[in-house]
């Protein structure tokens, strides 16, 4: 890999051990993809910052960085964390909410955003074309997808590395000819909601495996809906992008595939895992909601109350329940709790004694029987909340 002269102090330690550990890890990247050099970016994302999926060991590595003056040179976002300020961090048990604080503390002294979210292209929109270093898959698909700009789908690590150097290895989504399509996805007919759009990413993400497609029938799809169908395309394949009509393309020699209602049906029942309609958490929010999808809960929530014995959570940035303070009191008087920061997959739900998990989103189906232990059921964000509701 060329790297600049400045680069190359970097690389031997001139700026210090963090920023030189850094460097190696973007260097070796570098070369494992054989990219020619590296390239400067607009905002980072780190993500795997939540206690439950890092454990101990990494802690150490991040205050050993922190100490060592390391500190993000572009604007850096984090990914959810374990528990919410107010309701979950009072539910669970105070070693696990301490070491959590002990990570986020050096995501802080490093300079880092305490956003905790998934979406961080609700709280800055990436300009189209520029590049960017994140590491959530649902936030890398929706980036390269729908918002025009260039991102890998990045590690933890590599994330954090390139927002210290502020620079990532070009390669990859960086590079116009890895975006272009090579299947042809027809959908016979349009997915109706939100869990039938992560449906089909569920089922595209098997069949794709990381080839790039371009999907006919997507046409009067929502941004909405696109974020799940990308959660949910990145959660079973690692395709990084996918593509729409219109666009300007010969489509004659590709590789077609051929998506019938009934696939999506199958997927849709694959990830129900109960029959029960009596969950004991019914989740809306992953990925976190826009506020879009917050005023659409709050309509659906008005004059409406929880039953008892069940958990109900709403997951949103809180970027987005501050632009939604009254909806977020209309939902939360209907016995909602709209917590940020969190989200189910990378929260300790077997601890509050969480069994069946009901949601409106195919990622988290697809995630929670084996990161949370849990039945599922995958229903639209309508179906939902009928569920909590009583009567
Ligand atoms: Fe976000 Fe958690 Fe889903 S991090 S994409 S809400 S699994």
């Amino acid at each position: 890999m060329h790297l600049t002269k400045g680069e190359e102090r970097i690389y031997d330690g001139e700026e210090g051990w963090a920023r030189q550990t850094c460097m190696k890890i973007l260097v070796r990247l570098g070369e494992l993809f054989d990219a020619e050099r590296l390239i400067p970016i607009d905002s980072a994302h780190v993500s795997g910052i939540s206690y439950k999926t890092l454990g101990d060991v990494p802690i150490e590595f991040l205050e050993t960085l922190a100490n060592s003056g390391g500190e993000a040179k572009v604007k850096t976002t984090i990914n959810p964390q374990s528990f919410d300020p107010k309701y979950l961090a009072k539910k669970l048990p105070a070693n696990i909410c301490g070491k959590q604080l002990r990570i986020l503390k050096q995501f802080e002294r490093m300079g880092v955003a305490p956003s905790s979210t998934c979406t961080p292209y609700y709280l800055d929109r990436p300009r189209r074309g520029s590049h960017l270093a994140w590491a959530e898959s649902s936030a890398v698909v929706y980036a390269n997808s729908v918002l025009g700009a260039h991102t890998n789908r990045e590690g933890g690590p590599s994330a954090l590395a390139a927002a210290i150097i502020g620079k990532t290895p070009n390669y990859g989504m960086h590079e116009a000819e890895n975006r272009r399509p090579k299947v042809l996805v027809n959908v016979r007919n349009p997915p109706r909601n939100e869990a039938e759009f992560g449906a089909l990413g569920i089922h595209l993400g098997k069949m794709l495996g990381d080839k790039v497609p371009l999907i006919r029938g997507l046409r009067c799809a929502s941004e909405d809906n696109l974020k799940q169908l990308g959660a949910a395309l990145a959660a079973t394949g690692m395709t990084n992008v996918f593509r729409r009509e219109p666009i300007d393309i010969e489509t004659s020699g590709m590789e077609k595939i051929n998506v019938e209602s009934n696939d999506i049906a199958q997927t849709i029942k694959s990830l129900s895992t109960v029959s029960t309609q009596k969950p004991d958490l019914v989740f809306i929010g992953c990925p976190h909601c826009s506020l879009t999808e917050v005023k659409r809960i709050a309509q659906l929530s008005e004059g409406k109350k929880t039953r008892s014995g069940i958990e109900c959570w709403v997951c949103t940035s809180r970027y987005i329940k501050e632009m939604a303070v009254t909806d977020v009191k209309r939902i939360e008087r209907s016995g909602f709790h709209v917590l940020t920061d969190v989200c189910t997959i990378v929260s300790w739900t077997e601890i509050l004694g969480i069994k069946t998990i009901m949601t409106n989103s195919a990622k988290t189906a697809h995630y929670a029987p084996t990161l949370n232990n849990a039945e599922t059921i995958l229903a639209p964000v309508d179906v939902c909340l009928k569920t909590a509701f009583r009567g």
